[in-house]
C-alpha cells in the first residue's frame, strides 16, 4: 500500500523545490470549504465523514483517535507533509489505492497550494 505514495513523494519533492507559485492561507481556506469542509472539520478531533484535518501536517496516516478509517489509509504509515498532501489531493486513490475518501481530486495546481498552505496553519 505504501509504495504508490512514496513513487509520488519523490516526484513531489522535485516539482515543488522548482515550483514559482505564491500561495495563500486565506485563498485555500474558501478552497478547503468548497471541496472539503462537506466531509472534513479543522477542530481537534472532530470527526464527520472524514477525520478532522486539525495538526494534518507532521501528523501519521491514520492517527485521529476515534476514526474508523480503511485499512489502506490506517496503513499507508506515512508522515503528512506538504509534498506528500500535494500529490495526494491531485488524485487520493492512486495516491492510496483503497481509500475511502470518495474525492476525484484538486487538479489545479494553484488551488492545492493555497489549500495546503491553509492546512499547515491547522496546528
Ligand atoms: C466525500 C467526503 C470527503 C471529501 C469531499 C474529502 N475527504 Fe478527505 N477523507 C474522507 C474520508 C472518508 C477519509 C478517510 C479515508 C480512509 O480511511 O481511507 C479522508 C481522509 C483524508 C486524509 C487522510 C487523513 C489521515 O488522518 O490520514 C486527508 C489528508 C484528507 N482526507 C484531506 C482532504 C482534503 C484536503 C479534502 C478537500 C480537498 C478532502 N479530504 C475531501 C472523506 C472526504
Amino acid at each position: 500500500m505504501t509504495r504508490p505514495l512514496l513513487a509520488f513523494v519523490a516526484m513531489a519533492a522535485l516539482s515543488l523545490s522548482t515550483a514559482a507559485y505564491a500561495q495563500s492561507a486565506d485563498d485555500g481556506r474558501a478552497v478547503f470549504k468548497q471541496n472539503c469542509s462537506l466531509c472534513h472539520d479543522v477542530a481537534p478531533d472532530k470527526n464527520r465523514i472524514g477525520p478532522s484535518l486539525f495538526g494534518i501536517m507532521g501528523r501519521k496516516t491514520g492517527s485521529v483517535p476515534g476514526f474508523h478509517y480503511s485499512v489502506a489509509n490506517k496503513g499507508a504509515d506515512i508522515t503528512w507533509s506538504a509534498a506528500i498532501l500535494d500529490r495526494y489531493l491531485i488524485s487520493p486513490r492512486e495516491a492510496i489505492p483503497g481509500t475511502t475518501m470518495t474525492f476525484a481530486g484538486l487538479k489545479d495546481e494553484q488551488k492545492r497550494r493555497d489549500l495546503i498552505a491553509y492546512l499547515a496553519t491547522l496546528h
